[in-house]
This record gives structure tokens, C-alpha cells and sequence, in this order.
């Protein structure tokens, strides 16, 4: 059995990129593996530092995760600033991580230049954090999407130099994991990059969009004119439709579109319709759950609680002999 952490930030609803990317893995894995998953409220301080519905965000982020399946007694579910033994150790691998490698940090750079006017140390520490949250449990196994890939490269780095250092082997080697074995990026809908939340409007699909927002949504996504020489290579917007496609429709769906794409006698208008209401099959009975479970506040709280406690008790152990090895006391 191995064990595995993951979490997501809470700074809005979960959309498509989240649940393909992270979600889904949790699913499986919470069936054979010891699993902690949480919600990353600490982390989402760097990008929102005074949040205005912090705790309403956390919930709504704790019933997406039990309405897509993941169960409290199965997995370990809960939230970040529940477990402060995580802020301790990134306390102590703070000191052992170089400015000047965490600077070269791509998620660093990104952030520099998205918020100039809040270039905080937390966004520049913000990995060893996230070494923290994997390394508190000793996690062998992260199912995140591929923009994670260089954290956990981070992790294991910090991991192994925390071992050298104080000469122990707490801390195993985590990797990034997906099974499908590859990493995935879910593509949003404006044509370019990424699926996200901080993409701009339109961009997301979020997991208890209604139908018509849905739809609203993937009839506006950029496309072009239509191939006109057979089999050619497709334009990286047309490309993300068919990646969409991929994730929401039977392969038979995909074959259809990628095989009337090849012969140039694709109409896009009825791929995208295609894919208004595979994404809404797929969608609606995960956004009617929310609903139910975001009002079951009795739930909410007791997998707080249950959370909570197994998380202290897994961190709690990892920190005696952290400590130890450093020459605390314990
Ligand atoms: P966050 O909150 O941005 O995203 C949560 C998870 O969703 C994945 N994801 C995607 N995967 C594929 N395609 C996309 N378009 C897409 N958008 C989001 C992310 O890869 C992630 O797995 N730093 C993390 C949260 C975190 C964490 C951790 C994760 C904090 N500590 C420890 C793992 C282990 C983050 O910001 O994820």
C-alpha cells in the first residue's frame, strides 16, 4: 500500500482541469491506497491574502470533493490550516531551501508577473509548502496535473537534502502521478493555454455550471474555418476541442469528429454540440450532488472532524522524528 497526498486550492469552484487532472485519480486511488487529500487554504493566502469568503470556499471546495465520490472513511479528507504541523515543517525546510533555486521556480516567475504588486515570500516559498503537505505524511504517490510536475521535483529535492543533512531517511522519494501514467493539462476554452480558474471568464467549466452556461460556454470557443487539406495537423484551439472531446465522450464520438476532421468534412457547430452534452451528461448528476451535500452541514462537519484527527495523527509522527533528527526535543 502506498501512501498518497494531494490537495486544491479553495479559490472557487472546481472546474473540468481539476477534476481530470486531480480528482479522478484521488477516486481510484482512495480504493487501494492510504490516501490524505485537503483543501490548500494556507496556499491560497499567497494569490488572495485577506479572501472574503475563505470559509465558504473551503466548504464548497469539501462537498465538490465528497459529492465526486471521495469518501471519509476511505481517505483522509481535510482541510490544510486544520493540520499546523504542516506550518512547522515548512518552517524547518525552509531553511535548507536557496533563494535562488526557488526564484527559477516557473510557477514563481508566472506569479511575478501576474500580481507585481504582491511579489510575497509565501508565493516564493510556496513549494516548500507544497514539500510539506506531501512530505508531512511521507507520501510516496501526488496525483496532480502536469502544471505540478516541477513542485514534485521540488519535493523530492527537498526531501533528499532534508535526509543528507540531518543523516536519517525519513522522508521517501514522492512522485507525480496519474493513472493514466502520463500527466494531463486540461485545455480551457479561449484557445490557448491551460484550463483555470484565474484564466479569464469563459475559460472554465466548472462542475456545477448549468447546462446553459455549459453550453453558452463551448459554442463561443475559438475555432476557425475548417481544414481544407486532408489529415492535416490541427490548429491548438481545435486541438483543445478534440482534447475535451477525449476526456467527456466515447471513443466512438472521437473517432467520429477526428475521422470527419481528417476527410475536411468536419462542421465544428455539431462537434461542439457533441460536446455540450457529453460534458452535461457528465456534469449534472456530480452538480445535483453538490447541491445536496452543500446543505447537509452535519455531514460537512463531522468529515471535518473525522478528517482532522487522522491527519494529526499521521503528521504528529512524521514530526517526532523530524525533530529528532534535528536535535530537539520531542
Ligand atoms: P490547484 O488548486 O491549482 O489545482 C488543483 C489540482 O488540479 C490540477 N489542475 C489541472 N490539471 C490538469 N489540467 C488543468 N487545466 C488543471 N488545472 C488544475 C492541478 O494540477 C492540481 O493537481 N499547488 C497546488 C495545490 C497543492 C498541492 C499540495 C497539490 C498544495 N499542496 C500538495 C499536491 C500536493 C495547486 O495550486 O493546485
Amino acid at each position: 500500500m502506498e501512501c498518497v497526498v494531494s490537495g486544491i486550492r479553495p479559490t472557487g469552484r472546481l472546474h473540468l482541469g481539476n477534476y481530470f487532472g486531480a480528482l479522478r485519480n484521488f477516486l481510484s486511488m482512495q480504493e487501494k491506497h492510504q490516501c490524505f487529500f485537503f483543501i490548500a487554504d494556507y496556499h491560497s493566502l499567497t494569490t488572495h491574502p485577506t479572501p472574503v469568503n475563505l470559509r465558504e470556499n473551503v466548504k464548497t471546495v469539501l462537498a465538490e470533493y465528497l459529492a465526486c465520490g471521495l469518501d471519509p472513511d476511505k481517505c483522509t479528507l481535510y482541510i490544510q490550516s486544520d493540520l499546523p504541523q504542516t506550518a512547522e515543517l515548512y518552517l524547518l525546510l525552509n531553511m535548507n531551501a536557496y533563494v535562488g533555486e526557488l526564484e527559477r521556480a516557473t510557477t514563481f516567475k508566472d506569479k511575478v508577473r501576474q500580481q507585481p504588486d504582491n511579489v510575497n515570500a509565501g508565493l516564493l516559498t510556496y513549494p516548500v509548502l507544497m514539500a510539506a503537505d506531501i512530505l508531512i505524511h511521507r507520501a510516496t504517490k501526488v496525483p496532480v496535473g502536469k502544471d505540478q510536475e516541477q513542485h514534485l521535483e521540488m519535493t523530492r529535492t527537498f526531501g533528499n537534502r532534508f535526509n543528507r543533512l540531518y543523516k536519517t531517511n525519513i522522508f521517501p522519494e514522492p512522485v507525480a502521478f496519474n493513472f493514466g501514467n502520463q500527466l494531463i493539462k486540461v485545455p480551457g476554452l479561449d484557445g490557448s493555454g491551460k484550463m483555470g480558474k484565474s484564466e479569464g471568464e469563459g475559460n472554465a467549466i466548472f462542475l456545477n455550471d448549468p447546462a446553459s452556461v455549459i453550453r453558452k460556454k463551448v459554442m463561443r470557443a475559438v475555432t476557425d474555418s475548417g481544414p481544407t487539406t486532408p489529415h492535416s495537423q490541427k490548429p491548438a484551439a481545435i486541438e483543445n476541442l478534440f482534447s475535451l472531446l477525449k476526456l467527456v465522450s466515447s471513443d466512438e464520438t472521437y473517432r467520429f469528429f477526428d475521422d470527419q476532421y481528417n476527410n475536411c468534412s468536419i462542421r465544428y457547430g455539431d462537434l461542439k454540440k457533441q460536446l455540450v452534452e457529453d460534458i452535461v451528461m457528465f456534469t449534472s448528476p456530480i452538480s445535483e450532488k453538490i447541491k445536496a451535500v452543500e446543505s447537509d452541514s452535519e455531514l460537512l462537519a463531522r468529515a471535518i472532524r473525522t478528517g482532522k484527527e487522522k491527519a494529526h495523527a499521521s503528521a504528529n509522527e512524521t514530526m517526532k522524528e523530524t525533530r529528532k533528527a534535528i536535535g530537539f526535543s520531542i
